[in-house]
């Protein structure tokens, strides 16, 4: 088939070239000259395993290009939206102007018998305006939603072989055409056994807020037990391994740690909960104001912890943060806990480093205040205390006894209860995770 992506950031890029790789021919459209011209030389204008040679596998096979100019939409059949929904600024809103830029932008392209396919997160009911749009613009191209669960880091493989396929269309009908293109788009990954889910437009919209949030939910529980552990005495870590063997909770999303953050869940529940005031239905999801409150104390919660593990004051402390990225595997750091730790640690007088393996382009962006070091042992050079903020393996598997031969003080926060705190303490470290003695 042949298919236009608009929008290649980390969705669409990764849309883009893994439809490619189901055979079909795709145009990826974006407003960014650099990130086209990136993905039309087959680089990664950010880091996704397994992207990059994706992109060299499928352009060999001439089926994949990408342009600025949407007109190249024009004799596709099948118009996938993939552009951001950010948070309104000083708003909880998410902010639409880049959807509905892009489908308006596609209308003159548009055949009577195209899909115009949303992916992208948006408030319910954004998907039934859109239609109206597409229908009093004279056009009979049907408007799909077919929201996208693809986690950072895994893009590639949640793309290919998703867990689940929703089809969003109106009247929630099997009986409707869109619903046999797609499933034509979608022929391999259903073909070995991806579920799909035909519903209407609002119940397809909601899916996606609603896994986010109970995501969201299960990370600021797991985090709120953290916080009690913290007064007791008592270790999360065990508590989440035994509570997660009941297979009804399970033991995944149940890390506690710095809480959680990226592009989704934190933009996402806040605009959940601003949607859910518009509709009235403001005190049904009163609760994601207390998911986002647990969250956001436990980055002053790590700030206090690095505070009275440096003795009481981080007044010239020297502090190494290992982590930039809002989680490992992705270069991504859109309101990463680690970046913002890491700002708040300077604001209060330590003198940071920060390092992470591929964030650091990103991160020196967004806080070129910060102290940025490549290379890890330098940026563990005579630190008074390590942070690790996100678990990179090689962070992981770094040697206590060695890393302490480059320290100045051997003392680690572990904001992921990612390490061995026994490995660390028998090389002589003091270790203090989160929610754990
Ligand atoms: C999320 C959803 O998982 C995905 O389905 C949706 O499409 C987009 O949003 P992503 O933002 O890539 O994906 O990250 P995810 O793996 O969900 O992690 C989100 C944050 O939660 C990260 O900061 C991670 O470090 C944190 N986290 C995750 C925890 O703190 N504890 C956990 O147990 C799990």
């Amino acid at each position: 088939m042949r298919i236009s992506v608009i929008g290649c950031g980390y969705l669409g890029a990764v849309h883009a070239a893994c439809m490619a790789k189901l055979g079909h021919e795709v145009v990826g459209i974006d407003v960014d000259e650099r990130k086209v011209n990136d993905l039309s030389a087959a680089r990664a204008p950010f880091y996704e395993p397994g992207l990059e040679n994706l992109l060299q596998e499928v352009q060999q096979t001439g089926r994949l290009s990408f342009t600025t100019d949407m007109s190249a939409a024009s004799g596709s059949s099948v118009h996938f939206i993939c552009v951001g929904t950010p948070q309104k600024h000083g708003e909880n809103a998410a902010d639409l102007t880049f959807v509905d830029g892009a489908v308006h932008a596609l209308l003159p392209y548009l055949s009577d018998s195209d899909i115009v396919v949303g992916k992208s997160t948006v408030p319910v009911g954004t998907a039934a305006r859109l239609a109206e749009v597409l229908a009093s613009s004279g056009s009979d191209a049907q408007l799909v939603w077919n929201p996208e669960f693809l986690r950072e880091g895994h893009a590639v493989a949640d793309t290919l072989q998703p867990d689940r396929f929703v089809y969003g269309v109106r009247e929630g009908s099997e009986d409707h055409p869109a619903v046999n293109v797609l499933d034509q788009v979608y022929a391999t990954p259903l073909a070995s056994g991806s579920p799909r889910l035909v519903m209407d437009l609002p119940t397809a919209e909601l899916v996606k807020t609603a896994a986010n949030s109970f995501l969201a939910t299960k990370i600021s529980f797991i985090n709120a037990m953290a916080e009690l552990c913290e007064s007791a005495g008592a270790d999360v870590t065990l508590l989440a391994d035994a509570v997660g063997m009941d297979d009804r909770i399970g033991r995944k999303f149940l890390n506690a740690g710095i809480g959680f953050g990226g592009g989704c869940l934190p933009k996402d529940i806040r605009a959940f909960m601003a949607r859910a005031g518009e509709l009235g239905a403001d005190q049904a999801l009163t609760f994601l104001r207390e998911v986002d409150a647990i969250n956001m104390r436990r980055r002053t919660k790590v700030v206090e912890v690095a505070r009275e593990l440096c003795g009481g004051s981080l007044l010239g402390r020297r502090l190494t943060v290992l982590g930039a990225a809002f989680k490992p595997e992705s270069d991504d750091v859109r309101d990463s806990p680690a970046l913002s730790i890491a700002a708040q640690l300077q604001l209060q007088g330590a003198v940071v480093t920060v390092t992470d393996p591929q964030a650091l382009t990103n991160a020196a962006r967004r806080f070129p205040e910060l102290h940025y070091e490549k290379v890890t042992e330098d940026a563990l050079d005579r630190a008074d205390a390590v942070l690790l903020l996100t678990e990179w393996r090689e962070y992981l598997d770094l040697d206590p006894y060695i890393v302490a031969n480059l320290v100045s003080s051997a003392r680690i926060l572990d904001g992921r209860n990612a390490l061995d705190p026994n490995k660390w303490r028998s090389a002589g470290w003091t270790y203090r995770g989160l929610g754990r003695p």
